[in-house]
């Protein structure tokens, strides 16, 4: 990470930043660079394998992503990402949040997808991701629109995990 970036504090469900419409970026900047390579070190260090800006309590269509392995690492910094097409053939993997800490469920979602966006120089670049990379920029694009993981799942499912992630939150509160 450069030796500039900061950790930023990952906001939880259920605020309601996490069910917003996050708002296009207009003009990129060093501010953007910088919020780049915060989130990157906050992802890095959650550690999660993505993080969308509304989770760092910013509402703007900016994600960062790394599916690699450890040592082949693949950092994508992505801005106002869009999936321009996804295939008919659906796969189910097993996700989690960092918003929605320590929980996982299988989510069944298009096997393939392309995304269109900018990148922190403000060129366009696109992506075709398979497997996990495929899921995860879906996860965090959902991010974008206000939608998490749980909306793909059971209602039951949903309320059995926030009800679990709740009670967690305010345990861990209240022995600090
Ligand atoms: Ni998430």
């Amino acid at each position: 990470m450069p030796a500039t970036a900061k950790l930023i504090p990952i906001i939880k469900v259920p605020d309601p930043v996490l069910r917003k419409v996050a708002t296009s970026v207009a003009e990129i900047t060093d501010g953007t660079r910088q919020l780049l390579d915060d989130m990157a070190a906050t992802m890095y260090d959650a550690p999660g394998i993505g993080l969308a800006a509304p989770q760092v309590n910013i509402s703007q269509r900016i994600i960062v992503m790394d599916c690699g392995k450890d040592e082949n690492p693949e950092l994508f910094k992505m801005i106002n990402p869009e999936i321009i097409s996804q295939s008919d053939v659906l796969s189910v993997l097993e996700e989690g949040c960092l918003s929605i800490p320590d929980q996982t469920a299988d989510v069944e979602r298009p096997a393939e997808v392309e995304v269109r966006y900018l990148d922190e120089n403000g060129k366009s670049q696109s992506l075709f991701a398979t497997g996990l990379l495929a899921a995860c920029v879906q996860h965090e694009i959902d991010h974008l629109n206000g939608v998490l993981f749980v909306d793909h799942i059971s209602r039951l499912k949903r309320d059995m995990i926030l009800r679990r992630v709740m009670k967690e939150m305010r345990q861990s509160a209240s022995s600090n």
